[in-house]
C-alpha cells in the first residue's frame, strides 16, 4: 500500500493542465453500451476508477482498450452478460450507471445493490423509481437489483427530486434508458451538473434527441437506435478546483489551463470572497494568493451551487483563515471524515450536525493522517503542503481513484511529495 510523505510548507508556482473529468467519463463509458460497435472516447483520465469501470464493461462482454494519451476504445458489439457483480460494484458505486443502459439494450439487467460508503448513506431509490416509471419491473434479490423490461421501455413524465435535491447518476441512468424508450420522456428536477450535460451531448452525438440540456427539465424523444461515437469528455472541474485551493493554501500562483471557469462560478465566487485573485486566461485562469486568507461561509448544493466534491479541500483552506467560517453540507450530510484528521494537524474544526464550524488557526502542523475517501484525501494533501514538517498521508489509493498521479503534477510546482510503498497497513 502507498503512502505520501509531504514536506511543508511550500509555495506553489507554475502551470498545470487539467485532465478530463472522471465523473463525466464514467457515465459516458456506460453510454457506449447503448450502441453496438466501437466508440472512441478522448481525454479519459488514467485513474483506478476508470480501470475498474473498464473491467466492469469487459465482464458484460465489451472489449475495452486504452490507446494512448487519454483515448479509450470501447467495443460493445457483444453484450452477453448483463450483470454488474458485487465484487466490482462494492469497489465503485458509479457502477450503478450501467443499469439503465443494460435495460435499454438487453431488456434485462442484474446489478449489485451498492452499499453505503465513507461519505454516508447513498440510496439508489430514485434510480429505481425512475426506471420503473419507464416500465421496468424491478425486484431486489439477494443483494441484487434485478430489472426486466419484457415489453420495452416507454417514455413518461418523471420527477427525480429527492430529499437532497436532484441525483446525478440517477439522472444519467434514467436519461440513458429513456434515449431508447418509445415516445417522450420528461425528467423534472434533473441534475444540471456539467457532467450530465456532457453525457447528454454525447448521447445526442450518438443519435439521441435530448433537449433542455443543462436545465432541471430534460426532454428526451426516444429513438430506435443509437450509433457508436467519437467523443471528448470535458475537463475535470473538481480537479481544477483542487489546484485552485493548492495555489491559495500555499500563498502561491498557479496558471491552470484546460479549465472551464463557466462551470465553476460558485467555486470562483467563494475563492474571491476568501481573497484569492482569479484572472481568466486563454484556456483557464491564473490563481494568485497574495494576502491572508479571509473567512467564508459555504453551503454545498447540487449544481450550480457549491460542489460537495470540493467541501473537504475548502475546509483545509479555511482552517488557515483569520476568524471563523461555517461549512454546511447539504448533499451528503455525513461527509465529514476529514474533520478529525485535519484536527490532528492542529486545525480547529467542530462538527455540529451537517455543519462544521471552522475556527481559523495561524499554522497547521504536520502529522500522520488517514485518507478516508477521495476528496478527503485531497484535503489532507493540501493541508500537508501548508503544514510545518513532514505529513504522512496513509491509504493513498483513495486519491488515486480520482487524481492522476497527483504528486507528479504538484511536485513541478514546488511541492515536495514522495510516494512510498509500505507493507501491512
Ligand atoms: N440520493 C437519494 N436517492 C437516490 C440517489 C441519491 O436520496 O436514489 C441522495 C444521495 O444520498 C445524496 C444526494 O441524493 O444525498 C445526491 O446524490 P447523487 O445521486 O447526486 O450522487 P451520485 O450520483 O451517487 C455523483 C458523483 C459524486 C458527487 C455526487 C454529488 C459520480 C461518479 N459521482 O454521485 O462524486 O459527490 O454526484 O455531486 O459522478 C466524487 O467524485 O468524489 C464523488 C463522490
Amino acid at each position: 500500500m502507498d503512502i505520501f510523505r509531504i514536506e511543508g510548507p511550500v509555495r506553489l508556482c507554475g502551470t498545470v493542465t487539467i485532465n478530463g473529468s472522471k465523473n463525466a467519463s464514467l457515465p459516458i463509458m456506460a453510454a457506449s453500451i447503448l450502441a453496438g460497435g466501437k466508440s472512441t472516447l478522448s481525454a479519459v483520465p488514467n485513474l483506478s476508477d476508470i480501470s475498474v469501470f473498464s473491467r466492469l464493461l469487459e465482464q458484460l462482454g465489451c472489449c475495452v482498450t486504452r490507446i494512448d494519451n487519454g483515448q479509450l476504445c470501447i467495443d460493445s458489439t457483444v453484450i452477453d452478460n448483463p450483470v454488474g457483480d458485487y465484487e466490482i460494484v462494492r469497489k465503485m458505486r458509479a457502477s450503478i450507471c450501467i443499469l439503465g443502459p443494460l435495460l435499454a439494450r438487453c431488456g434485462r439487467a442484474k446489478v449489485s445493490m451498492p452499499g453505503g460508503c465513507s461519505i454516508g448513506d447513498r440510496p439508489v431509490n430514485l434510480h429505481i423509481r425512475g426506471l420503473q416509471e419507464l416500465g421496468a419491473q424491478i425486484q431486489l434479490k439477494n443483494g441484487y437489483i434485478v430489472a426486466e423490461a419484457p415489453n420495452g421501455l416507454r417514455g413518461k413524465e418523471i420527477f427525480l427530486g429527492g430529499p437532497f435535491g436532484s441525483t446525478v447518476l440517477g439522472t444519467a441512468n434514467v436519461m440513458m434508458a429513456a434515449a431508447l424508450a418509445k415516445g417522450r420522456t420528461i425528467i423534472e428536477s434533473a441534475a444540471c451538473e456539467p457532467e450530465i450535460a456532457d453525457l447528454a451531448n454525447c448521447l445526442n452525438k450518438m443519435g439521441a434527441n435530448i433537449s433542455g440540456i443543462g436545465s432541471p427539465r430534460l426532454v428526451i424523444e426516444g429513438v430506435r437506435h443509437l450509433r457508436p461515437v467519437d467523443y471528448e469528455v470535458i475537463p475535470d472541474r473538481i480537479e481544477a478546483g483542487t489546484f485552485m485551493v493548492a495555489a491559495a493554501i500555499t500563498a502561491g500562483e498557479i496558471t491552470i489551463t484546460n479549465c472551464r471557469l463557466g462551470d465553476m462560478m460558485a467555486v470562483v465566487d467563494r475563492l474571491r470572497h476568501i481573497g484569492i485573485t482569479i484572472e481568466p486566461a486563454k484556456t483557464g485562469c491564473v490563481v494568485t494568493c497574495s494576502e491572508g486568507i479571509k473567512t467564508a461561509n459555504i453551503t454545498t448544493q447540487p449544481y450550480p451551487g457549491f460542489p460537495t466534491d470540493l467541501q473537504a479541500q475548502f475546509m483545509a483552506l479555511l482552517s488557515l483563515a483569520e476568524g471563523n467560517s461555517v461549512i454546511i453540507e447539504k448533499v451528503f450530510p455525513d461527509r465529514f471524515m476529514h474533520v478529525a484528521e485535519l484536527n490532528r494537524m492542529a486545525a480547529n474544526l467542530r462538527k455540529e450536525g451537517p455543519a462544521v464550524i471552522v475556527a481559523g488557526v495561524k499554522k497547521l502542523m504536520a502529522a500522520s493522517v488517514m485518507a478516508s475517501d477521495l476528496r478527503a484525501s485531497a484535503a489532507l494533501v493540501l493541508a500537508g503542503l501548508a503544514a510545518d514538517g513532514i505529513t504522512i498521508v496513509n491509504r493513498v489509493y483513495h486519491i488515486d481513484r480520482g487524481y492522476e498521479k497527483i504528486e507528479k503534477r504538484l511536485n513541478p510546482l514546488g511541492a515536495k511529495i514522495k510516494r512510498k510503498q509500505i507493507k501491512g497497513v
